[in-house]
């Protein structure tokens, strides 16, 4: 299961923390440090801090915190060993294929490898004779054959069992093609191709990994199963955390990322040189995608067919995009038409200049919001301008609201000082909402201070001292030998400090420092964080000797009076003191 620690460290080495941060967390430098508005709660001040110097960090305000590979981990939500996956490859640290291999890794893999067969074999099938009838409708609709194999374009055959007889010559089992979600299982009990005469777009993810499918009926045959069938997710693949087109589009963001609605749409921009396009793959758009596309680019454009449909996935999109930070600009389409029709019909430079036309999110807004109001009549009017002042009101820019009440105001008619006063008040109204909602978040905030250590309560004093101890050894590993000489690992009192002063005893015992990344795999994201707050806490910065002496016989001392006087220390027996206690307040009121 452990990965070498070599290769750690080698990882840790080539990902230093700032810059693996950095999409994700302004940091400003204080001191030696560095600092920034936490990621994993809502605050106003900045307590998240950064120590370049151990490549650690630490949230004072909500108790987050570890080394680079904890801060992926979390940020990223994947297990221990992703978030190491993910920092090798993206320093191209190439992982040993086993050693570390549990089953579910195996399984992973092989429906890797089948999604990646299963790709060639609908390719293969649409480039063969028996194909035709797919690339005939592929390049009916304008596509090169360049492009078909640029996206690994496919066909699946008409018929129930092609593919699993295809992965079954291969040596794939039944129940891994069903993990792979390219079989399915019928009532009867019988397997067959989940997808049958369809066109096939293999989705592929930002490491060039097939992960799924989108496969297209032809036209007028799309009563069974709908017009596109897609992959359901499956280990290595979730719908909403993926865009189709994200693979190429990665490598052409500098100036910005198209977001458009379909598959056919990202393949056409592509063939016609915008290969920054990306589709949400069949889903409302989500958080995660949001996420994802905020790692590569600042800008991001929105492209949504015009239909109501269109208008309203815009709509959605821009919303979860704005609390990215990212730069939206949207572009409305002319009526009827998708990117795919558009570009076909009037080219690429027309396309580029509807780009260069896009309106800014608010003026986009302010235009959607119109739909369905009759402003010729006065009431529809002030529907309208309630609704604008609103839409102004979210902007944090004086200066931008102050271009837009002033469009209003010339264009309707009404007084910029009427409008002003309507947006400043919708603003303060919003201030008090989100003033509560800040302090909500802060009583119960969404990284949850876990009570790493719960049996503090019992000895405060000696626990104190316990951190103390293993601070002290975090930054002085050289104090290691007067430390074990009198205390042992079983003298800590507490569950958490007994598991983690062993670990930094067997570390520097075996002549290693006690870095943090050597506790990635043994602790929990919590114990992480109060493990990271102790190694930069300021406690070994003086007489740091004297003090982990001192801190030792605090502990030796509290547990020497829990052997003496047992029945006052255990857990149950302080429970129903604690319960005493309660009822005889209860009882004198
Ligand atoms: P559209 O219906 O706009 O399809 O759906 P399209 O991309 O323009 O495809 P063509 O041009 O008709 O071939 C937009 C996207 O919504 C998802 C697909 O990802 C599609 O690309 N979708 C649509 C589904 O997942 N299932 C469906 O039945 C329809
Ligand atoms: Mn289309």
């Amino acid at each position: 299961m452990a990965i070498p620690e070599e290769i750690i460290n080698e990882i840790k080495y080539k990902n230093d923390i700032e810059t693996v941060m950095a999409p994700y967390v302004a940091l400003k430098r204080r001191g030696k440090n560095l600092v920034g508005l936490c990621p994993f709660h809502n605050e106003k001040t900045p307590s998240f801090t950064v120590y370049p110097d151990n490549g650690s960090f630490y949230c004072f305000g909500c108790g987050v915190g570890g080394d680079v590979f904890s801060f992926v981990r979390q940020i990223e939500n994947l297990d221990y060993i992703d978030a190491v996956k993910l920092l090798a490859e993206r320093s191209g640290i190439a992982l040993p294929q086993d050693g570390y291999d549990d089953s579910m890794q195996k399984l992973k893999t092989t429906i890797f490898e089948i999604n990646r067969e299963t790709a060639k074999f609908y390719h293969n099938y649409l480039m063969s004779p028996e194909g035709k009838w797919a690339l005939d409708y592929l390049t009916g609709r304008g596509l090169s054959v360049a492009t078909i194999k640029h996206f690994g374009l496919g066909a699946a055959p008409d018929g129930w069992d092609n593919l699993i007889k295809h992965l079954k010559g291969l040596g794939y089992s039944i129940p891994d093609m069903i993990q792979a979600n390219v079989i399915g299982k019928s009532q009867r009990g019988t397997y067959y191709d989940r997808f049958r005469k369809r066109v096939m777009f293999p989705i592929i993810n930002i490491r060039g990994k097939v992960i799924g499918f989108s496969g297209r009926a032809m036209p007028g045959e799309d009563k069974m199963g709908g017009k596109y069938v897609n992959t359901s997710d499956t280990p290595v693949y979730k719908k909403s955390d993926n865009l189709f087109g994200m693979n190429f589009a990665k490598n052409h963001c500098d100036e910005r990322i198209i977001l458009v609605e379909g598959n056919m749409d990202v393949i056409s921009l592509h063939q016609a040189g915008f290969e920054n396009a990306v589709a949400a793959l069949g889903t409302a758009f989500t958080e995660e995608q949001a996420k994802l596309l905020s790692r590569y680019t600042n800008e991001i454009v929105l492209i949504m067919d015009s239909d109501e449909a269109g208008q309203k996935a815009a709509r959605r999109a821009s919303n979860i995009l704005q609390n990215t930070g990212i730069n939206i600009r949207v572009v409305l389409l002319p009526e009827g038409k998708d990117p795919d029709e558009f570009i076909k019909k009037n080219g690429a430079p027309r396309f580029e200049a509807l780009l260069l036309g896009a309106v800014s999110e608010i003026e986009y807004k302010l235009l959607a919001a119109v739909n369905g109001i009759d402003i010729s009549v006065e009431d529809g009017k002030v529907k309208y301008l309630n609704k604008a002042a609103e839409i102004i009101a979210e902007s944090n820019d004086i200066i931008t609201r102050d271009i837009y009440i002033g469009k209003l105001s010339e264009k309707y008619g009404i007084s910029r000082t009427a409008i002003k006063d309507k947006v400043e008040e919708i603003r303060k109204s919003n201030h008090r909402r989100r003033d509560k909602r800040e302090f909500e978040e802060m009583v119960h905030p969404r990284f949850e201070k876990t009570d790493v250590n719960p049996e503090k309560r019992m000895y405060p004093a000696a626990v104190a001292a316990e951190e103390t101890v293993i601070a002290i050894l975090m930054q002085h590993p050289d104090f290691y030998e007067t430390a074990i000489e009198r205390l042992k690992p079983e003298n800590m009192l507490t569950a958490v400090n007994r598991r983690i002063y062993k670990f930094i005893c067997e570390c520097i015992q075996s002549g290693r420092n006690p870095d943090l990344s050597y506790f990635g795999e043994a602790l929990s994201p919590a114990e992480m964080g109060y493990l990271s707050a102790l190694a930069n806490s300021e406690k070994g910065d003086k007489n740091a000797l004297i003090v982990l002496k001192d801190s030792i016989k605090v502990i030796l001392d509290e547990g020497l009076r829990k052997t003496e006087n047992p029945k006052d220390m255990s857990t149950d027996d302080w429970a129903q003191n604690l319960q005493k206690i309660i009822e005889s307040k209860q009882k004198g009121k």
